[in-house]
C-alpha cells in the first residue's frame, strides 16, 4: 500500500478540482497529493460518457481492474470533447491498455512503485498541459450571478469585476456568455476602463419594468469581446433617483435568463434595491485593501450584508493589491484575517503598471498585460468559485 497521505501538494492547480479515482490504492489522496480537491472514488462504470466529463482529472490504478474491460472503458473516453486528463498508475500496464490511453488528448502513466512526489509532479504536468478547464455555467446548474462590492472607495471593485467577467468569457468559449453590469448608475467606471461606449440610459427604463425583455436588453448592452457584453449607463448624476427598484430587478432577472454569467459591479453605498439584488446572487465578493480602515470596513460590510440577507449567503472577502514586499507597517494576511474575524477568500497581487496600462489603453488587464500576476490570481479565484454549487438564495426577481 502506498503512503500517499504524507505527500504535500504545494501547488495551486489542485484546490476545487473534481477528481475521479479508480482503485483502492488511490484512497486518501485528498489528505496529501490532492489536498483541496473533491475526490470521488469510483469504478470502471464511472468512465462512461457523459458522466466522466464532470471530472477535471481521472486517476486509475490499472492493477485494480481486468485489462480488457479497462482498455474498453478508456477507449470510450475518447468520445468526450475534450476528455478530462487521465493518469494511469500500476505495476502491470499492458501495451493494449497503454495504447488506448495514449490516444486521449491528455494522458500519462506512472509505473509502480512511485513516490508521492512523482505522483504530484505528474498530476501537475497533466493539469498544466490540459490548460484551464472550460467553465460552463449551464453545467453548474443554469446562469450564475456574482456581485463585486468595494469595502472602501478605490479598493479595486471595478477592476476585479472586469477581470472576473473577462476571465469567464475567455474560458467559457461561447459567444455572449457573460454580461458585466455596472450598477454604479450615476458615474460607473467600467465602460471607461474597458474603452467601451456605454449605450444604456438606464433612466430610459424609468419605472417601466414590465417592458424589459430579452430584446430590449440586447439594445442596451455594448459588446466588449466575443464572450463579453457590458451593460453600463452614460454618466447621469440623477440616475439613482430616476431608475426604479423594479426596473433594476427586472433588468437583472432578464440578464440572468439571457447570459450564462452575470457579474455585477455594485455601488458601495446601499440603495433600496441592494439587498434584493444581493439575495439573487450566488456569490458576493467584498473587495478590500490591506489597510486597517479598509479591513474594518470590509468586516462591517460583510456583517451587514449577512444580517440583511439572513439566507445563509456569506460574502467572501478578497484582499486586493497585495504587494510581494511590504514597506511600512502594512498588516500581513494573517493579521488581516484577525481584523476581519474570518478567512479571506483570495488575494490579488498588486501591479500598478498593468492596472494603469490597461485602463489607459482600454480593456482588461488580461488583454494588455496577460503575464501580470493579477491575471493569474483572478483565474484561480474564478476557477475556485466556479466549482462551488450555486448559492443563490432567491432568483433576482422584480415583485
Ligand atoms: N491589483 C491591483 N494592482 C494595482 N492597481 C490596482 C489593482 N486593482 C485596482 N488597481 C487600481 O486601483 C485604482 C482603483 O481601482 P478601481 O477603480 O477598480 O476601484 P473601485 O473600488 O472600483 O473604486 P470606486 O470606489 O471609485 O468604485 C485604479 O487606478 C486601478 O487601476
Ligand atoms: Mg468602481
Amino acid at each position: 500500500m502506498l503512503r500517499l497521505k504524507s505527500a504535500s501538494a504545494s501547488n495551486t492547480l489542485i484546490p476545487g478540482r473534481r477528481v475521479l479515482a479508480l482503485g483502492a490504492s488511490l484512497a486518501g489522496l485528498d489528505e496529501g497529493v490532492l489536498r483541496g480537491a473533491a475526490i470521488e472514488m469510483g469504478s470502471i462504470a464511472h468512465l462512461e460518457v457523459p458522466s466522466a466529463s464532470a471530472f477535471d482529472l481521472i486517476l486509475i490504478d490499472a492493477d485494480a481492474w481486468e485489462p480488457p474491460s479497462l482498455a474498453a472503458a478508456v477507449k470510450a473516453l475518447s468520445a468526450l470533447q475534450p476528455p478530462p486528463p487521465v493518469l494511469m498508475v500500476g505495476a502491470n500496464l499492458p501495451a493494449g491498455l497503454v495504447r488506448n490511453l495514449m490516444r486521449l488528448e491528455a494522458a500519462d502513466i506512472l509505473e509502480a512503485p512511485y513516490s508521492p512526489e512523482q505522483l504530484a509532479s505528474t498530476i501537475q504536468t497533466l493539469l498544466v498541459n490540459a490548460g484551464p478547464r472550460p467553465i460552463d455555467a449551464a453545467g453548474a446548474g443554469g446562469s450564475r450571478c456574482w456581485a463585486v462590492a468595494g469595502a472602501v472607495g478605490g479598493s479595486g471593485a471595478t477592476t476585479v469585476a472586469i477581470e472576473i467577467a473577462n476571465c469567464l468569457a475567455t474560458q467559457s468559449k461561447k459567444s455572449r456568455s457573460v454580461c458585466l453590469v455596472d450598477l454604479n448608475l450615476a458615474d460607473g467606471a467600467a465602460a471607461a476602463y474597458l474603452g467601451a461606449a456605454p449605450t444604456t440610459r438606464l433612466a430610459d427604463f424609468g419605472n417601466a419594468a414590465d417592458r424589459i425583455d430579452a430584446a430590449m436588453l440586447q439594445a442596451f448592452v455594448t459588446p466588449v469581446s466575443k464572450g463579453l457584453d457590458l451593460m453600463a449607463g452614460v454618466r447621469d448624476p440623477n440616475a439613482f433617483d430616476t431608475v426604479g427598484r423594479d426596473a433594476i430587478l427586472r433588468m437583472l432577472e432578464v440578464a440572468c435568463e439571457v447570459y450564462d454569467w452575470v457579474i455585477l459591479d455594485m455601488p458601495r453605498h446601499r440603495r433600496v434595491w441592494t439587498l434584493e439584488v444581493l439575495a439573487g446572487c450566488d456569490e458576493v465578493l467584498v473587495i478590500s485593501e490591506l489597510t486597517v480602515p479598509a479591513l474594518l470596513a470590509a468586516r462591517a460590510q460583510s456583517d451587514e450584508i449577512e444580517e440583511g440577507l439572513s439566507g445563509g449567503l456569506r460574502p467572501r472577502i478578497v484582499l486586493n493589491r497585495l504587494a510581494s514586499r511590504m514597506f511600512g507597517p502594512a498588516p500581513s494576511v494573517t493579521e488581516a484575517e484577525k481584523a476581519l474575524q474570518r478567512k479571506a477568500e483570495a488575494g490579488i497581487s498588486s501591479d500598478w503598471e498593468a492596472a494603469a496600462a490597461s485602463v489607459n489603453l482600454g480593456g482588461p488587464i488580461a488583454q494588455h498585460r496577460p503575464k501580470s500576476k493579477i491575471v493569474k490570481d483572478i483565474q484561480q479565484l474564478v476557477e475556485r468559485l466556479a466549482v462551488q454549487p450555486p448559492r443563490r438564495a432567491t432568483a433576482p426577481k422584480a415583485a
